[in-house]
């Protein structure tokens, strides 16, 4: 996941982990202050905002921000409401949405019928992310207003069941375990972004109390060693960013 803007796993696009960087100490909500320009990028979840990023733009205080953009990206479905969730939830705080982009990336969702994006298209769909992000970041500025629209932007939701998703999330790790193969390395600990994860006699637990099901503990195990129910599917790190950058502040 990327800006707060959010990233709790990285999905392929190389300004989200720039912008991270620059915003990861706003995590924890403390004491954010809008500035002029403000970014979020954010992967679609069902179809919507992630909750941890609603509770962030719940919280963001946009008093002094005269450009709000949002960058969304999204694997091989649609982002249906990403968007426009995020319209209306800063309409809501009485601000506008500047401008909106949909990113196309790697899909790393891989706990109900989909596996991870085929491997031949991921020089391609990097190769997309990146002349996108520099459309993104000439648009960003010249502040130029735009917005990119998806399909099932209102029924998508709906049919994903986000409200449920939103609901459950934070307890909704309760299919994850790690096996035999488990070295004790704690990275999967470093990696959640939400703390949701503790070494216990040198094995992950999951603590069942802020997981966003970002999957960065799926994905980033170094032995394969995590698994959630009976899934068996592929595993995706992407390749331009360090495990470090995912792991600092933790
Ligand atoms: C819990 C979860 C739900 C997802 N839901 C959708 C979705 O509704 N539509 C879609 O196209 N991609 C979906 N994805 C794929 C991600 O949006 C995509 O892989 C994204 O770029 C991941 O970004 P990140 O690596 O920064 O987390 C989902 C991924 C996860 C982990
Ligand atoms: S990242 Fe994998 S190997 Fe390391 S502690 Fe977690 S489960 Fe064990
Ligand atoms: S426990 Fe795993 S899936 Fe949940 S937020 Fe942490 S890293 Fe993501």
């Amino acid at each position: 996941m990327h800006i707060w803007g959010i990233n709790i796993y990285s999905g392929g696009l190389p300004c989200s982990t720039t912008i991270k960087r620059k915003v990861k100490p706003m995590l924890g909500f403390k004491s954010f202050d809008g500035g002029n320009v403000v970014g979020l990028i954010f992967p679609v979840y069902y179809f919507g905002i992630p909750e941890i990023v609603r509770r962030f733009i719940e919280k963001i205080n946009l008093e002094k921000s005269s450009y709000v953009f949002a960058v969304a990206t999204y694997g091989k479905g649609l982002p249906g409401g990403g968007l426009s969730q995020t319209k209306k939830m800063l309409k809501a705080k009485g601000k506008e949405l500047s401008a909106g982009f949909y990113v196309k990336t790697v899909d790393n969702f891989v706990i109900w019928t989909w596996d991870v994006t085929p491997e031949k298209k991921h020089k391609s769909l990097h190769e997309k992310a990146e002349i996108k992000a520099k459309k993104i970041a000439d648009i960003e500025s010249k502040k130029s207003i735009k917005y990119d629209r998806s399909l099932m932007e209102y029924i998508g939701p709906v049919i994903f069941n986000y409200r449920g998703f939103l609901k459950k999330v934070k307890s909704g790790d309760k299919k994850f375990y790690s096996t035999k193969d488990c070295v004790s390395c704690a990275l999967c600990e470093k990696v959640c972004q939400v703390k949701n994860i503790k070494m216990s006699q040198g094995k992950p637990e999951w603590l069942s109390k802020t997981c966003q099901r970002c999957l960065a503990c799926y994905h980033l195990c170094p032995q394969n060693a995590v698994h959630f129910g009976e899934v068996k599917r592929s595993r995706y790190k992407n390749p331009y960013i360090n495990i470090k950058e995912l792991t600092n502040g933790n």
